[in-house]
């Protein structure tokens, strides 16, 4: 037996004025269209902003249902927009932000697990790593070079043969 160490290491900002402006305005993006979300359940409103690599910037936001397994995260919701208007192109940088009706919107949040098991295949067909800004309407910013950090050993298409 051996034992092995997986690591990584990642961004952390004080807060979005120390980002490079383009990076601050991708999260300012992020962070507007929460008023776009549908959730009328949670009352937590989530942004999502990516610029790709055709220079293009889609956004998305959580869409929500009385039926609550079938509402959708900002970020897949991204992705689907993403893939249908431009297929195949990859995501460069993708920014998180959010606003909580019921409390405070000042800490970054990450994507849940089914959001990062569909990132991870979204950078796999494209080729292209999907840099994360997350961030909140203030607070620390944390920035991952590429999101498959955030699955390690991640069931992938590979696995299908
Ligand atoms: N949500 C997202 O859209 N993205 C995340 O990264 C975390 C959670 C949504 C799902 C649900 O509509 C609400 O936030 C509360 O969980």
């Amino acid at each position: 037996m051996k034992k092995e160490v997986h690591q990584f290491s990642y961004e952390v900002y004080d807060s979005a004025a120390e980002l490079s402006p383009a990076d601050a305005a991708l999260l300012k993006e992020a962070a507007a269209v929460t008023v776009h979300a549908y959730a009328p359940y949670s009352r937590f409103r989530v942004g999502a902003a990516a610029k790709l690599d055709n220079g293009r910037v889609v956004t998305g936001t959580n869409q929500e249902n009385a039926s609550f397994p079938a509402g959708i995260c900002a970020e897949r919701v991204l992705m689907s927009t993403a893939s249908s208007l431009y297929p195949g192109v990859g995501i460069e940088t993708l920014a998180v932000s959010y606003h909580n009706d019921n409390g405070a919107s000042d800490t970054p949040i990450s994507p849940c697990g089914i959001c990062r098991q569909s990132l991870q295949e979204f950078e796999q067909r494209t080729g292209k790593h999907i840099r994360l800004l997350l961030g909140g309407e203030k607070g620390p910013v944390y920035v991952f070079p590429r999101s498959g950090l955030l699955l390690p050993f991640a069931f992938t298409a590979d696995e299908l043969g």
